[in-house]
């Protein structure tokens, strides 16, 4: 018999950034400064991302483009490959991602790759605690979810290896 596998993802979606709270925002500011250093001569989309560990640390990273494209990496992985390898103990509480065009000062829409998500969720199985992502949702809305389980429902970790 074939049946349907259903899964809640819950996004919670906040029209102004002023709801969000103080770490949270803090966290997005970060992520926005960080475009302003992203190597992207080749797409001019500017992507920053900050992670906020658990002793307070804030780890920035951005996307780095190269001239062999697929040698290149997106901001969520840089920064939290720079977590892992600077604060290997530390958990990871909170991840905030922004984009903008070359030239401009608005944020644009910034959702995680799937690869990103994939990388994200090995770093929250690994720490066995839910990692928050804020992402830039556009036009001043700021989206948030609670887990990585959101935004892969269906991940690959350890356990199906
Ligand atoms: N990019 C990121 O940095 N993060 C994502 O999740 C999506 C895409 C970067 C990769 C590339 O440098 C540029 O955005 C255009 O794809």
């Amino acid at each position: 018999m074939a049946w349907k596998l259903a899964f809640d993802i819950f996004v919670t979606v906040h029209d102004e950034e002023s709801e969000l709270d103080k770490a949270a925002l803090s966290l997005l500011q970060v992520a926005r400064q960080a475009t302003q250093t992203a190597y992207a001569p080749y797409s001019n989309f500017y992507v920053g991302a900050a992670i906020l560990l658990d002793d307070g640390t804030v780890v920035r990273g951005n996307n780095q483009e190269n001239a062999a494209y697929p040698s290149g990496l997106c901001a969520e992985r840089t920064a939290i490959f720079a977590a892992g390898a600077n604060y290997p103990s530390q958990k990871v509480i909170m991840v905030a991602v922004t984009a903008r065009r070359k030239d401009e000062d608005f944020f644009i829409p910034a959702n995680p790759c799937g690869a990103c998500r994939q990388v994200l969720a090995e770093y929250q199985h690994k720490q066995a605690s839910p990692i928050r992502v804020i992402m830039e949702g556009g036009q001043g809305k700021i989206y948030v979810c609670d887990s990585v389980d959101m935004l892969l429902p269906m991940k690959f970790t350890s356990l199906d290896l």
